[in-house]
């Protein structure tokens, strides 16, 4: 394939759209006539912006494409352009306006197993207008990974509610909400909901059947029950460390000891479905995570090992991960390593234990949760613990010649806290 650097690879009405011919790639881009950039790609241009690679001067337009709480400087983007873009495994694109070439926004396209996820920033002074070029921007993103790169399936990962209008784009080149979590975005003082937007190669449809017509397999009753609160402990009763105390179990963050736990027990593992298979961990390795887990401030992932009361022997751990304090939400997580403690109410009592803990202490206002389609025992407990179905994503692992969905699943701490409270006494056979 030529050098689209070459001029003589581009087409004779791309060549006009140079001002004067150069060997040197900077000038090229500093005299092209603002408003024809886009003639020197062949795709990824839309009726309104087009998509091109990040490139040296575009921190002039730094307030635009950094995404953050806070906007980058553009001296810090000239910096992350220099060092720091090369070793970027995501591939990170400009929004670019047609009739100027003006950076108004970016995306960022990532990977996960065949899956790809994309993130986009429009520039919010640019109003109802930038709604509309991001929109486009995502179509054409979509098609492109798509359509055109083969790939099975392609998800927007983040458009809030309150954009319709990106919305009815996205619908009208066959993508859908996938999945609807309610009240995980913040805006201002209020929370609207965020919306999972996905986009599925119609060829792999018609040879795997479409996956929104297979019925998500259930097991258990799908009813929740009551909350099994924490317990009051007193003095030389409460157990070392213990962050929250249920009636049978308590949660208190990881140490190190606890590597040689999950390491023993993740070799005697016997039910292979609740993941993609088993998996061998290596102690260091245990060690090295539950290190690491620790040192970022404030911590986006907390994991509590659970413990029963009765002997503080560690039987599982539960979690929050990918905690967003901007939107106060984050996806909840369990795992009873040893085997003996699944089934029997066990991981409910824990993670109601550690709602307490994400609603009340870490102020969250809502949990989000992931399960794969086979896993129908920690979609039920889900169930039994509160949680509400709120969709499907389409064919994330693969399993069995074909491939398999995740269902998706959230707690508000609204409804959480609404929910009736068990009393001591019958919270263990609640839990069972
Ligand atoms: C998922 C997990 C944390 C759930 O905790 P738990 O203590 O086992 O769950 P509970 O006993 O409170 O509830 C289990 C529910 O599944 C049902 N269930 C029990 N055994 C089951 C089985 N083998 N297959 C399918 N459903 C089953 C129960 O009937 C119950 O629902 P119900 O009370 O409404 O009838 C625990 O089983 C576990 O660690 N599993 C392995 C790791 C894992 O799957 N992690 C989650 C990844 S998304």
């Amino acid at each position: 394939m030529a050098c689209p650097r070459n001029h003589n690879w581009l087409p004779p009405d791309m060549k006009e759209s140079i001002v004067s011919t150069t060997t040197n790639d900077q000038a090229d881009e500093t005299k092209i006539e603002p408003g024809t950039g886009h003639t020197r790609q062949t795709f990824l241009i839309g009726e309104q912006v087009y998509l091109r690679p990040i490139q040296s001067g575009d921190e002039k337009y730094a307030a635009s494409w950094k995404q953050g709480i806070v906007r980058s400087s553009v001296s810090s983007a000239e910096k992350w352009i220099e060092e720091d873009l090369k070793d970027e495994e995501s591939l990170h694109l400009m929004i670019v306006r047609k009739s100027d070439d003006r950076i108004v926004g970016s995306l960022v396209r990532d990977r996960w197993k065949h899956n790809i996820w994309i993130d986009g920033y429009i520039d919010p002074l640019f109003g109802d207008q930038g709604d509309l070029w991001l929109a486009e921007a995502y179509c054409m993103m979509l098609q492109w990974s798509v359509d055109e790169q083969h790939r099975l399936v392609a998800s927007i990962n983040r458009v809030p509610g309150n954009k319709p209008v990106i919305l009815e784009k996205l619908e009208e080149i066959g993508a859908r909400s996938s999945s609807i979590f309610h009240e995980a975005q913040r805006v201002g003082d209020a929370f609207i909901d965020w919306h999972i937007v996905t986009y599925l190669n119609k060829d792999w449809v018609r040879t795997l059947g479409d996956p929104y017509a297979i019925e998500k397999p259930r097991t258990g009753t799908g009813e929740p029950r009551p909350v099994i609160a924490p317990v009051d402990v007193e003095g030389d009763n409460l157990p070392l460390n213990a962050i929250r105390v249920g009636p049978r179990v308590y949660l208190r963050p990881l140490q190190k000891a606890d590597a040689a736990k999950l390491v023993e027990w993740s070799r005697r593992e016997t039910e292979p479905f609740w993941s993609s298979g088993r998996d061998v961990v290596a102690q260091t390795s245990a060690e090295n995570w539950f290190e690491r887990l620790g040192k970022t401030e404030p911590q986006t992932w907390v994991r509590f090992a659970v413990c029963l009361r009765e002997n503080d022997e560690y039987i599982g751990s539960v979690g929050v991960d990918q905690i967003d304090y901007d939107n106060r939400c984050g996806e909840s997580e369990s795992e009873f390593h040893n085997v003996e403690y699944r089934s029997k109410g066990y991981g409910t009592e824990a993670k109601h234990l550690l709602f307490d803990y994400a609603f009340n202490t870490l102020g969250l206002h809502s949990l989000q949760s992931w399960v794969m389609y086979g896993n129908t025992r920690s979609a039920a407990a889900l169930r039994k613990q509160g949680y509400k179905d709120v969709g499907i994503e389409p064919w994330l692992v693969r399993r069995d010649g074909g491939y398999e969905c995740f269902g998706t699943y959230e707690l508000l701490a609204d409804e959480w806290r609404a929910m009736p409270r068990a009393r001591v006494e019958e919270a263990g056979d609640l839990a069972g």
